[in-house]
């Protein structure tokens, strides 16, 4: 898609649509609206007297324009109240007007970006408007036979209420919001297969040749050299599966010391969760194939960051495995010694995900990063107190889990600071073993959280539970239902903000 900066006056701008953002309770009298409506002959007024648009976000008008501008049509999309207009908003706006476009086999647009309180980040305007854009029309279709699908292939950007606007900011930002866009599409697509197409192996094949065709070390250890890792907690959840666990390692070093201490990442990689043989109910099972939306979420955070070249250095750590029942899998009552040593009690073989993040943390301890995420589908306790809107954060460092939470704000990605008291760990204190993998019936994220915990030793690390944010039962304007790609534009910013520092 061609994203650029467009700074002609309305009626000179060369494309087939006009979008413009319509805030809840605006009238065309005054401003933007007044000024488009004067140019275009009075039909800005006439859909506002016909009550087509009232402004509320989502909400779409589509009008043919008289010959007064070169853009012969005009999309008015609904944008909210005018007090939550922020710089996500333009990017929320793009997206829906692409949905019509496609529809309407239109080519080319271009977003009047507005600024009715004068103070708009016009860099992180445009980079929000460039992940939208460039992920709005990532549908779950690729398994469908193709009709003549129509994707547009322009969309500029025109800040008419601001000021001053630099070329090379806003080329910049472009640039950037490209990469995320496509570290989250690739994360996406991962989230999509289904699990019998991507078992542990074949993502490992994926995550190499992303790895090898971007400049990323990449490692990968099989079930033997895991055996000499001792890593018995994630072997644990793949003996029930014929396919083998993995553990995958990806090096990123941009770091003037290539020795300097990474940032790791960690993502839960569940290629299919059954519950194994605690099984879950058949309803939902099939969205399970959704399990490694953690995983994902840190392959396309590496590929974005390959190509955005920050100073630092990064390692992503992946482990994966398939959780299913069969004569060989693990048993509720099995202890288990993790690789760091502590002895574990399952009570639920469906408590999986902790388990395979146990020996991947401890491994991530063992290659001294200055702080580790880590990024789980790990409850459905989160989804219960959450939903599908914010991700749950947890931490057992104030200033890392700050960090971590104002980057998601400049990100554009909601989460919600949860608590970690010791008092949680003693929930899940078992009889027979240090620990167990099930705490009691309440706090079920948090008991989670305090698991992991257990494995990270004084490594400041955050984790967030994203149970809820990986996947979309619904369309949004934004994202459409599926796989959201949750994560990577947080761990991005995250990242290019410690290298500001
Ligand atoms: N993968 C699930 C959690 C999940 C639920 C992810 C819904 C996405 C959407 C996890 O492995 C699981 O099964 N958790 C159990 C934990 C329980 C056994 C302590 C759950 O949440 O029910
Ligand atoms: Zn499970
Ligand atoms: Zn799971």
């Amino acid at each position: 898609m061609r994203i650029e900066l467009n700074r002609n006056r309305l009626d000179q701008i060369d494309v087939e649509a006009l979008i413009v953002p319509v805030f809840k309770n605006e009238t065309p009298t005054s401003g933007l609206l007044k000024h488009l409506d004067e140019l275009c002959s009075g039909v800005v007024s006439s859909v506002f007297e016909a009550e087509e648009i009232s402004g509320k976000t989502g909400e779409t008008a589509y009008i043919i324009l008289p010959n007064s501008t070169r853009a012969i049509r005009l999309i008015l999309v609904g944008a909210g109240d005018v007090k939550n207009y922020d710089f996500t908003t333009p990017g929320i706006v793009a997206a829906t007007a692409l949905r019509l476009m496609a529809k309407k086999r239109i080519s080319t647009g271009c977003v009047l970006v507005r600024d009715p309180q004068k103070n708009l980040d016009i860099s992180s305007t445009t980079r929000l408007f460039t992940e939208a854009v460039e992920m709005a029309l990532v549908e779950q279709d690729k398994y469908k036979k193709k009709e003549e699908q129509f994707t547009p292939s322009a969309m500029l950007l025109n800040f008419v209420e601001a000021t001053e606007v630099e070329s090379a900011t806003v080329e910049a930002a472009i640039a950037r919001g490209r990469v995320v866009a496509e570290g989250a599409n690739f994360a996406r697509d991962l989230c999509l297969e289904p699990g019998s197409t991507l078992n542990p192996v074949e993502f490992a094949r994926r995550v190499q040749e992303m790895s090898i065709a971007n400049g990323l070390e990449f490692e990968c250890y099989d079930e033997e050299q895991l055996k000499t890792m001792e890593m018995e907690a994630l072997l644990a959840v793949a003996s029930g599966s014929e396919q083998p666990a993995q553990l995958m390692v990806v090096r990123y070093k941009g770091a003037e010391d290539p020795a300097a201490p990474p940032v790791a990442i960690v993502g839960k990689g569940i290629t299919f969760d059954s519950g194994g043989l605690c099984i879950k109910p058949r309803d939902a099972m099939w969205e399970m194939k959704m399990d490694m939306g953690g995983a994902a979420t840190v392959a396309g955070t590496m590929l974005a960051v390959a190509k955005l070249k920050p100073k630092i250095n990064v390692i992503g750590i992946i482990p994966a495995a398939e959780n299913l029942p069969s004569g060989s899998s693990y048993k509720p009552g099995d202890v288990l010694k993790a690789a760091s040593g502590k002895t574990i009690e399952v009570i639920d073989t469906d408590a999986e995900g902790r388990l395979i993040l146990a020996d991947a943390l401890h491994y991530a301890t063992t290659q001294k990063p200055c702080c580790i995420i880590d990024l789980a589908t790990l409850t459905g306790a989160c989804v219960v107190a959450l939903g599908t809107l914010r991700a749950a954060l947890y931490s057992n460092d104030e200033s890392l889990k700050r960090e971590i939470n104002e980057a998601s704000q400049r990100a554009g990605e909601k989460m919600w600071p949860m608590p970690l008291d010791e008092d949680y760990t003693e929930m899940i204190k078992s009889d027979i073993a240090d620990i167990k993998n099930l705490g009691g019936r309440g706090a079920g994220s948090i008991t989670a959280a305090a698991f992991l915990k257990e494995f990270v030793g004084e490594t400041p690390w955050v984790h967030l539970d994203i149970a809820g944010t990986a996947w979309l039962e619904e369309h949004r304007p934004e994202m459409s239902k599926g796989p959201t790609g949750y994560g990577v534009k947080t761990l991005v910013e995250f990242l290019l903000s410690r290298c500001k520092e």
